[in-house]
């Protein structure tokens, strides 16, 4: 019989997307997929380890899941992922799981499998210059069967001083163009209706075979051309990467939507510099300008991060004034937190006391809950085109999808149906979804 497999998945995107590979991996070992924890056997945890309290959560899980162990002999109990590959030592000796491997290795995980005995736990944390899983199909785990997600890199070159990025998941490498497009072609076929390219830092995406050398505009064009009622979304931008070529790109074909998420961390130049982002408030300013000025109709989404190393009242006065002045469609909003092996950690103190850090954050959230109320209410009037998801979580007599800018629309469900395109009037808003008509 089968034996079934069960994966809870934390963190961004691109650990969706492997734990997706990770299921197209087991398939190959004789595991199918279960969304029941209790009938599996094998029970893992993908894991994010880029703050603390996402890591903090994993704990628990992991207590969860020996629980279940007790009452099922035999369960293996794995983790992959960020901070399996951080905390290798830690997973195996004081919390005794089966299985650890890191995110370059997915592929010996049958093999792993094989040998995992409850005395021998099995291991592989081996990161790679080259494993992009381009050849591996991954089992969508998505239920809308509408927007699918394709990691065109992995690992990351910059050095931002707060982030383990670049240490759990290692040296940046860009996938072959080739099974980039194939599979995008692929979910094309199958019905899906939107794809969006996923890597650390998309614009630094180059692809050199002996024929062809493909940069990320490139690579946007080729799976633009794929069919004009196939959308192309992509993230994450690098404000010091960012090309006036894949604006004008971006710019030229309908099919690729109208949002750029840039994240700008601080406002303040001497933050930046601090935490290694190669680019000053002007800079970021600029690339702001120019998007706008191209497309004045981009969604602009970004992540910030408050009480850096240093950072003083004037510094966090600058990230303030900053979102105030680019007024973004939304944000990610976080508190600085010490992450081991940085070169923050290294090199820097993490002087900003806590209370301050979270009075900072709530200050920032609090202008820009003000600021996505005011993009959005500026959507009122407006005919956007969007693509129908499914009905409305709120509301199941209402349908939702996004419009090219990444908004939310929620609009009446009469005469439409999931994966059409439709166009609806803004009547009226929240700061997160546009009311429709
Ligand atoms: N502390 C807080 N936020 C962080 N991020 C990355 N590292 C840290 C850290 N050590 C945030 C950044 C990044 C997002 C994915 O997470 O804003 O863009
Ligand atoms: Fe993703 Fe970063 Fe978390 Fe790893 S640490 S799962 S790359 S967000």
């Amino acid at each position: 019989m089968k034996k079934r497999a069960y994966i809870e998945t934390y963190g961004c995107q691109m650990n969706v997307n492997d734990t997706e590979v990770i299921f197209s991996i087991l398939e190959g070992a004789g595991y199918s997929r279960t969304e029941k924890m209790e009938e599996a056997d094998l029970v893992m945890a993908n894991t994010c380890s880029i703050r603390d309290n996402a890591e903090q959560r994993i704990w628990g899980r992991i207590e969860v899941f020996h629980q279940l162990r007790a009452s099922r002999p035999g369960l293996i109990v794995g983790i992959v992922g960020c901070m399996a590959e951080r905390l290798k030592d830690k997973l195996l000796d004081t919390h005794k799981v089966d299985l650890v491997v890191g995110p370059d290795a997915y592929r010996s995980l049958p093999r792993l499998l094989e040998a995992v005995r409850p005395d021998a736990p099995q291991i592989d944390v081996l990161l790679s210059r080259d494993e992009t899983y381009a050849d591996i199909t991954p089992v969508r785990t998505d239920r809308g069967g509408i927007s699918a997600f394709i990691s065109i890199m992995r690992g990351c070159n910059n050095v931002c001083s707060y982030c383990v990025v670049p240490y759990t998941r290692g040296a940046e490498r860009s996938r072959d163009a080739n099974s980039i497009v194939r599979e995008a072609c692929d979910v094309y076929q199958r019905g899906y209706k939107e794809v969006t390219l996923l890597g650390q830092n998309v614009d630094s995406y180059l692809w050199k075979s002996e024929t062809e050398t493909v940069t990320f505009a490139n690579l946007l064009e080729r799976v633009a051309a794929i069919a004009p009622d196939l959308r192309v979304r992509f993230a994450t931008s690098h404000p010091k990467d960012i090309s006036d070529e894949v604006i004008y790109t971006m710019a030229a074909h309908p099919n690729i939507c109208k949002h750029i998420h840039l994240p700008v961390q601080s406002g303040s130049s001497r933050m930046l510099a601090l935490m290694r982002r190669k680019y000053d408030r002007e800079w970021y300013l600029e690339r702001v300008a120019k998007i706008r000025e191209v497309m004045p109709d981009c969604g602009l989404t970004t992540d910030v991060i408050a009480g850096f190393c240093t950072e003083t009242e004037q510094d966090h006065a600058d990230t303030v004034s900053l979102m105030d002045q680019v007024g973004f469609d939304w944000a990610f909003m976080f508190a600085y937190s010490d992450r081991p092996g940085t070169l923050a950690n290294r090199t820097m103190q993490d002087d900003v006391p806590a209370d301050v850090k979270n009075r900072r954050l709530s200050e920032i959230i609090e202008l820009q809950n003000r600021k996505s109320l005011e993009r959005y209410r500026s959507q009122i009037g407006k005919e956007l085109e969007v693509l129908v998801e499914g009905p409305s979580k709120r509301d199941p007599n209402r349908l939702c999808g996004r419009a090219s800018n990444n908004m939310m629309c929620v609009f009446p469900a009469t005469g439409r149906s999931k994966g059409t395109y439709t166009t609806v009037k803004v009547v009226d808003c929240t700061s997160a979804t546009l009311i429709c008509e």
